[in-house]
């Protein structure tokens, strides 16, 4: 019998995030059908969902790419919206619009790799010049009531470590909440992100450490726990093959048994974010995020290795589930449960990287 584990919980200003189990932001995946669909998923598990990252002059612009990204279901909530920039003013411009659209939280991304983002002083490139990330906080702090956390990874490289400085420029200025993806901007999803970070961060913070990085499993979410005593755990990749991973890790937390998606869950999982994304989308953009998905999904499927290719070019989300269905029923895997795996960040789909083309 599985003894359980404790989950934390945190509270950031006004907003309880209750267990401290935080969808990550995911450019290219984390849009809000992708977020309902991990509710729909892992339900009260998931203790906090985050946005995809969105370019501040999109917003400050009025693009309408903007407005799509920036848009959330009530059921959503407590959610974070995420920030890339460079500019003080134009930031805390940009995170009025988040409070006015009604998040619960903006969040600024300092952890990026894009060449083209770092180069213009955003994302990972905050971290190179940590005057800049004081500014863009008290810019937005001085325009917002909404609590303002941060995401960051442990330095520009091996040879530029700072997630400590930077802990202490964030408290200094008024971040309510910090996240530490333990790989270095250079690094990009290359090795293993480094726990003891977040454990040493989590020493040294007054302000809630969360940690993100490889987490696939429960047991891989209770070792993390263990070892650094941190306030969340958010978890990326793990999610986009495995939207019941929250559901997971609470139902193996309270020693209960632990749901095993089959490859029925997943159909029918599917068509329900199949919907959501037509809704959400003109039409041209429901087969792509639906392709990013079965890229990843489908290089676990275990009865036909070509599946995979098949279902990637055809053009129509629902055309892909009725193959994805069909061979796993005449094949006899439906009932079988299915196998999480994930692939490096970079890639089909990764589109913090392919914005930066
Ligand atoms: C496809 C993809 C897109 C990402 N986009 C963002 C983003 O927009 N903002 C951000 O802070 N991190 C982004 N990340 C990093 C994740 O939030 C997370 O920190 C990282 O993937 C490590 O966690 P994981 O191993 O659970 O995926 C992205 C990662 C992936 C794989």
């Amino acid at each position: 019998m599985n003894a359980g584990f404790p989950l934390p919980s945190y509270a950031v200003g006004p907003v309880a995030v209750g267990p401290g189990l935080v969808l990550a932001p995911m450019s290219g995946v984390t849009d809000s059908p992708f977020r309902r669909l991990v509710k729909r998923c892992s339900g009260e598990h998931v203790g906090l969902l985050m946005s995809e990252f969105i370019q501040i002059e999109m917003l400050t612009r009025g693009q309408l790419r903007g407005a799509i990204r920036m848009a959330f279901h009530a059921s959503e909530r407590p959610i974070a919206i995420q920030l890339y920039g460079a500019d003080p003013e134009m930031m805390a411009d940009a995170a009025m619009m988040v409070e006015d659209a009604g998040a619960d939280l903006v969040d600024i991304n300092c952890g990026c790799p894009a060449p083209k983002i770092c180069r213009r002083g955003g994302g990972a490139g905050l971290l190179r010049d940590l005057p800049r990330l004081a500014a863009l906080l008290d810019a937005v702090k001085a325009r917002v009531s909404i609590p303002v956390t941060i995401k960051i990874r442990n330095g520009w490289d091996d040879g530029s470590i700072n997630a400590v400085d930077t802990l202490r420029v964030a408290e200094e200025h008024g971040a309510a909440a910090l996240a530490l993806h333990g790989r270095t901007r250079v690094q990009l999803y290359s090795g293993e992100a480094d726990w003891d970070a977040v454990a040493d961060l989590k020493r040294r913070a007054r302000i809630p450490i969360l940690g993100s990085g490889d987490i696939l499993t429960p047991e891989d979410a209770r070792q993390r726990l263990a070892r650094t005593g941190c306030d969340g755990l958010m978890i990326g990749r793990g999610a986009i093959t495995n939207p019941w991973i929250f559901r997971q890790i609470g139902e193996a937390a309270r020693g209960g048994a632990v749901f095993a998606p089959t490859w029925r869950d997943v159909v029918e999982a599917l068509r329900y974010y199949a919907e959501l994304l037509a809704e959400h989308y003109p039409a041209r953009v429901p087969p792509g995020r639906m392709r990013m998905m079965l890229s990843r999904l489908l290089k676990t499927f275990p009865t036909d290795p070509e599946l995979r290719v098949r279902c990637l070019k055809m053009p129509e989300a629902r055309a892909m589930l009725d193959e994805l269905e069909r061979v796993a029923a005449a094949t006899g895997v439906i009932d079988a449960p299915t196998r999480a795996e994930v692939g490096e960040g970079g890639g089909a789909g990764d589109g913090a990287l392919e914005e930066a083309a």
